[in-house]
């Protein structure tokens, strides 16, 4: 297999704690070997082996590539009316789900799957080189099965969320959707899909159905996520951690047990600044989960209602000015900390044997990130190895 050597790198993010130097792991005057779709090794340029091809990364800094552990980016149609009714004064409800629902039925196949790739592709260039994507914008089994069967086509992060709203086809009927969820359409779903997630909110699916939900689908080998505590408080991330899911979502709204709970288990607090900017909602209080020991993780929430955003970087400066956040927390956040939400340990890190993924920034060092917003600081992305084009 052909090695290539990236070397002249100012300052490498590596999240290898091994290297003694915090959880970033910083590398200066850095160099990466890769070996086809891996990294084969990892140090000082000056110690660099030789390979078979040289590329100058040109007193860059490096990263891994971000992991983007929430996004949901299966769907038809656009929603600027009712984003721009909310920056005239209305408020986010779950209800505009419906919206995109009736667009997303009406799609064709052809035309969800390019709608994805577009959004994939811009946030490669922007140095997203894993995403999670879901359904739960068909809920019917047909549309939610044919969701995941797209998805799969280019993640092995694919989320199960037929619960994201009751149905309107079932408006009337919201325990038979929950049967129709934990039956017919999680057997058409399961093979699709890794993950089963709930939206757990009120306007949504309560903790119980929430948890006949999330059992069901652990009954059938999908491992749990959820959407808790996005719009106000509630059962969703005590519920997430008592499941030992991997994720718990938003996690906006959290009262000290929750905090708590998240610091003694296992579940990654997913933050997803993203959905407050977009819905000028309060932000999550990042400072507070860490501070209690838990584990934060960043993401896009990309979707046509809350965040319709693919950016990483993005949401890495939003968490650094308004949710607490060191830039070293949210770079980890945005890396290590979307990998661990995902249950992941061959990505978020450049150390030998993972993904060769790397995102080169036209900046001294990660801290730009969220020094310099809005300004496209990711030059070079390599995923699995290949520079993309
Ligand atoms: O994560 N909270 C639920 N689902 C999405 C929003 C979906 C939409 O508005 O279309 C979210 O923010
Ligand atoms: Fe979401």
């Amino acid at each position: 297999m052909s090695t290539t050597l990236i070397t002249n790198i100012t300052s490498l993010v590596t999240n290898d704690p091994e290297r003694g130097d915090g959880p970033l792991g910083l590398v200066e005057d850095a160099a990466v070997v890769l070996e086809g779709d891996r990294i084969a090794w990892v140090g000082q340029a000056k110690d660099a082996p030789e390979a078979d091809h040289l590329h100058d990364a040109e007193h860059r800094s490096a990263i891994p590539g971000f992991v983007d552990s929430h996004s949901h980016l299966v769907f038809g149609g656009d929603r600027t009316q009712e984003f721009n009714a909310r920056m005239s004064g209305r408020s986010y409800s779950a209800g505009g789900i419906r919206t995109t629902v009736a667009a997303t039925r009406a799609a064709s196949d052809e035309a969800l799957e390019a709608n994805l790739l577009r959004y994939l592709r811009e946030a490669a260039r922007q140095g997203t080189t894993t995403f999670e994507t879901k359904s739960g914008y068909g809920l019917t089994v047909e549309d939610e099965a044919r969701a995941l069967r797209i998805a799969s086509r280019h993640t092995d992060e694919v989320t199960y969320l037929g619960a994201h709203i009751v149905s309107p086809d079932y408006a009337d009927d919201p325990a038979g959707y929950v049967d129709l969820v934990t039956g017919a359409m999680l057997d058409a779903c399961a093979p699709h899909a890794r993950w089963v997630d709930v939206f757990c909110e009120k306007g949504a699916f309560d903790g119980d159905q929430a948890r006949a939900i999330l059992t069901a689908g652990a009954a059938k080998g999908l491992l749990p996520r959820v959407h808790a505590n996005q719009l106000s408080y509630g059962p969703g991330v005590q519920l997430a951690v008592e499941l030992d899911a991997a994720s718990a979502d938003h996690c906006t709204h959290l009262t000290d047990a929750d905090v708590d709970a998240l610091a003694q288990g296992h579940t990654v607090a997913t933050l997803l600044p993203g959905a407050e900017f977009s819905t000028r909602a309060e932000w999550p209080d990042a400072r507070r989960i860490l501070d209690a020991g838990a584990t934060v993780a960043l993401s896009t929430d990309c979707n046509p209602g809350s965040s319709f955003t693919s950016s990483m970087p993005f949401c890495i400066a939003l968490a650094v000015r308004d949710m607490g956040m060191t830039p070293d927390e949210a770079i980890w956040a945005a890396t290590a900390g979307g990998a661990q939400a995902l249950r992941r340990t061959d990505v978020g890190r450049v150390v030998p044997g993972a993904r060769a993924d790397l995102a080169l920034l036209d900046a001294p060092s990660h801290v730009h990130l969220a020094y310099r917003p809005g300004v496209p600081l990711v030059r070079e992305v390599w995923q699995k190895g290949v520079l993309l084009g």
